[in-house]
């Protein structure tokens, strides 16, 4: 997979892509793309926000900027590239992510992420230049970067050859394995701790059993039943 995002701080993603699941995930060779607006606004000084029209607080990024940006690092016209490929402008507005989005968005071959800043993108961005609106939650962050890294890490985990353990990403929290229910609990040495005891039937090596308590915790976690 091929996922190139677009950002006004490409550095503040160095740290993310070093993390190990990511770095794994680069070596079985999918691909991270990250590139600047700054490197292709045409507008003086680098400019690429502007105050809002109608008034009020804060910056917004300007569609000529984002249109540029895409169009220079692509090299055809953005609404070309939006025929291509997925293209998700992240704003606190959008859809909100969740496990099934992350499995949509994992299954593609080649994704744009669009980060905004200040207080976001020109809505003719979101309504022109990108497929998608996506939010990482109902509040609103300072900028795109950290969502970018959120959605790229959701995404990460379902890669294969991103986890260690290929089962990993299967049983993990809200997947089908799981009736879209979160996680159970998990458990490691030492199995007594303070008085803290491992559920014995973690212990047992009944592997059926062992499934079973499992799944019922996730539903128990879920509202939706009793731990067995
Ligand atoms: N940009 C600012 N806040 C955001 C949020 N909650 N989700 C996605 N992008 C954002």
């Amino acid at each position: 997979m091929q996922v190139d995002v677009f950002t006004l701080f490409p550095e503040a993603f160095d740290w993310f892509l070093s993390q190990r699941h990511v770095a794994n995930a680069l070596a079985a060779g999918h691909e991270v793309r990250l590139t600047s607006y700054r490197d292709w606004t045409e507008l003086s000084g680098r400019q690429v926000d502007d105050t809002p029209f109608g008034g009020g607080a804060g910056m917004v990024l300007r569609v000529d900027v984002v249109d540029a940006a895409l169009r220079g690092f692509y090299g055809r016209d953005s609404l070309e590239v939006r025929r291509e490929r997925r293209v998700v402008a992240l704003t606190a507005s959008g859809r909100v992510l969740d496990d099934a989005l992350a499995t949509e968005l994992a299954a593609e071959p080649a994704l744009t992420l669009l980060s905004g800043r200040y207080e976001g993108f020109d809505e003719r961005v979101v309504e022109h230049l990108a497929t998608d609106a996506v939010s990482i939650g109902r509040y609103v962050l300072a900028g795109g970067e950290l969502p970018a890294m959120v959605v790229l890490d959701a995404i990460a985990r379902k890669l294969p050859g991103a986890l260690g353990h290929e089962d990993s990403a299967v049983e993990e929290s809200f997947s089908d394995a799981l009736e879209g229910g979160p996680e159970y609990p998990h458990y490691t040495r030492p199995a007594s701790y303070r008085g803290w005891d491992v559920p014995e039937v973690l212990l047992s090596g009944h592997h059926e059993r062992i499934r079973a308590w499992r799944l019922a915790q996730s539903r128990a976690r879920a509202g939706r039943g009793k731990s067995g």
